[in-house]
């Protein structure tokens, strides 16, 4: 059983849409996973009641958000029934959030392709260490590129990703590139399996990023639980 928060206080980073894909693609091959979603825009349990509204089954356990009173609890008795739950976190730094963070296993940090997105990123970093050193363990995160270029890597990223190198903070080898069935999952309560090639563009590459990424994240976990 592993717990993986998904964090980043910089708002719009690409939190939500990381947990939709993850859970999408741990769903599909076959993990028990479930989804807190603690981001109070509700898109998740949105995403849920599209389905439950079109008869669609439930690939994977989703629940509101809990109060920051529930948030232990609630963690917990998820924890014991799926292999993997997912938290989407709200953007801003909270009580709630730091509950969340103390009974994580890992902690991904989307972070979109901007320098200012990139150094609040470093900002996001230090307060999961800050949440670790009030536990007394070091609380394992990775950053995670989000709305990456499909394309060739620009400029400015290539810059972005040295200094995050320089700076020791370590980062998933595959960011989640900026596609547009990561947007249309949520507009029609769908899974990317669902989704139909003529209406959504790239839906192959989306998919094959989707794979690559979920398979990243579990190698993550492995490198930091070895047993
Ligand atoms: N890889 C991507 N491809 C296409 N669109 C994306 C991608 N990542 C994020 N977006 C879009 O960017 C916007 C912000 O993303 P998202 O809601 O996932 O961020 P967030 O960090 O959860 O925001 P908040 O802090 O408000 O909770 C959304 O409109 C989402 O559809
Ligand atoms: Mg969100």
């Amino acid at each position: 059983m592993s717990v993986i928060s998904i964090g980043n206080p910089k708002g719009g980073a690409g939190k939500t849409t990381l947990a939709l894909v993850l859970a999408d693609q741990l769903a599909a091959s076959g993990v028990n996973a479930a989804v807190i979603d603690a981001d109070p825009n509700a898109i998740i349990a949105k995403w849920a009641a599209k389905r439950a509204g079109a008869k669609k089954a439930m690939p994977y356990t989703v629940v509101p958000r809990p109060t920051e009173g529930e948030m232990i609890q609630t963690i917990e008795r998820l924890a014991g029934e799926h292999s993997i739950v997912i938290i989407d976190l709200e953007g801003a730094a909270s009580r709630m959030t730091s509950r969340a963070l103390a009974r994580s296993h890992m902690v991904l940090v989307p972070f979109n392709q901007s320098p200012v997105d990139a150094e609040l990123a470093a900002t996001a970093v230090a307060l999961i260490d800050e949440e670790g050193e009030a536990l007394g363990r070091r609380i394992p995160f990775r950053l995670v590129r989000s709305r990456d270029s499909a394309a060739i890597a620009t400029k400015t990223s290539k810059r972005i990703a040295s200094a995050i190198e320089a700076a020791g903070l370590p980062t998933l080898p595959i960011g989640l590139v900026e596609r547009a069935a990561y947007r249309d999952i949520y507009e029609f309560g769908a899974l990317l399996s669902e989704l139909d090639p003529a209406n959504t563009s790239g839906l192959a590459k989306a998919q094959e990023n989707a794979q690559q990424l979920t398979e990243a994240v579990i190698a993550a976990l492995r490198e930091e639980y070895p047993a």
